[in-house]
């Protein structure tokens, strides 16, 4: 990474084309709108399977490809990585199959666990002879790493959840499965930081997002409810974003990017009957986790964080091209107005506020190699 000074102060940061490892893209209009916004920063995105159906088998994978791809067309070098939807009715065979015709991941969601996730898993035990197929066949398990009951059935607190879960669930599948390489997703509080950083787990990785980094749940409620800010897991205490601002700015080798970037309308983001759990991160990603590692004075490993760990740990290729950023004040985007589906706010537009007094650094341009 090539880090240039003015007056002392980083104010250009030239490194390897980023990926995202967890973002949303939906599909049909939306998609149309929210896949260039992803392939302008990054070279390869991880696109997650909650779709309503979600994309629980090969066929729909490769329709959910092609689909992608085409509203990629004025991308050519992005390349969406798909993921498998586990499923109560995932066979070991799927995971074979998938795998065979180059699927790297499958993602499991306990069920009601997050938004589009009613297809998802109650029962994770269940799943055993698809995490030995997994194993064998080497592909990366994905998890949204929460618990929603306790064994006697009593609701499992918000805030607790993701504790749960890294506490129970999370050992049993990393011990009864060694080989089994694991992503826990959006990590959110201390506990989950901390197991990844002590290294007990050598296949366990976990991507960060950049709201996490920067926002806790004083922000959520700060002036009343903020919808922007709510996602699952939900943003957790100020000690949590301190653990993970350590974690993501720590150099580790298995922690790295992943935006989950999530786009509601702003019809779901507001309804009185009900948010939508997401954040629409959108173009403002790249620009909030290097806020993120200048604050933290840990600049030098902002490059393995968003462009070499990811790769590594997919057993991918690291990319060969370059982006380059300025200490320049970010500007949020104007609201999408999406045919059909409403308006869209990406993250940080907010009527009569200027958001770009809280982002210093922009993307310049992408940069052959
Ligand atoms: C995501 C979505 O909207 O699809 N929402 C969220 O709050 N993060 C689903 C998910 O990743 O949990
Ligand atoms: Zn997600």
């Amino acid at each position: 990474m090539k880090i240039e000074f003015t007056e002392g102060k980083a104010s250009a940061l030239t490194f390897i084309w980023p990926d995202d490892w967890h973002t949303h893209v939906r599909d049909l209009e939306v998609m149309k709108a929210v896949v260039p916004i992803t392939a302008k920063l990054f070279r390869r995105a991880v696109i997650m399977p909650n779709l309503v159906p979600a994309v629980s088998n090969l066929n729909m994978l490769k329709a959910y490809e092609e689909r992608v791809l085409t509203a990629a067309l004025l991308y050519p070098d992005f390349q969406p990585i798909m993921t498998l939807a586990i499923t109560p009715k995932t066979t070991p065979a799927d995971i074979k199959m998938c795998r065979r015709a180059g699927i790297r991941a499958a993602k499991l969601y306990p069920a009601h666990a997050t938004t589009n996730s009613k297809e998802g898993v109650a029962h994770i035990r269940s799943l055993a002879p698809i995490f030995c197929e997994m194993e064998g066949v080497e592909m990366i398990l994905l998890l949204h790493g929460e618990t929603l009951r306790f064994p006697n059935g009593n609701r499992v607190s918000p805030f607790k959840k993701e504790t749960v879960f890294v506490q129970t669930e999370l050992p049993w599948i990393l011990e009864n499965f060694p080989k089994l390489k694991v992503v826990l997703e959006h990590i959110t509080t201390a506990e989950a930081a901390e197991l990844v950083l002590s290294n007990k787990y050598p296949n366990l990785a976990a991507t960060i997002t950049p709201h996490h980094l920067i926002y806790d749940v004083c922000d959520l409620f700060e002036g009343g409810f903020q919808s922007a800010f709510f996602c699952l897991p939900v943003l957790k205490d100020t000690s949590d974003k301190e653990a993970l601002r350590r974690a993501a700015t720590s150099g580790h080798p298995r922690i790295f990017i992943g935006t989950d970037s999530a786009p509601h309308s702003l019809a779901k983001k507001t309804d009185p009957c009900g948010c939508a759990a997401g954040v629409f991160v959108g173009s403002a990603a790249l620009s909030m986790y290097v806020q993120v590692f200048d604050e933290m004075n840990a600049l030098e490993n902002l490059e393995s964080f968003l462009s070499f760990n990811g790769p590594r740990f997919y057993g991918m290729a690291m990319n060969d091209n370059f982006i380059r950023l300025v200490r320049k004040p970010w500007r949020a985007e104007p609201p999408m107005r999406i045919s059909g589906e409403g308006e869209f706010w990406q993250f940080g537009h907010r009527p009569g506020e200027n958001m770009s007094q809280e982002f210093e650094w922009t993307m310049e341009s992408k940069l052959a190699a």
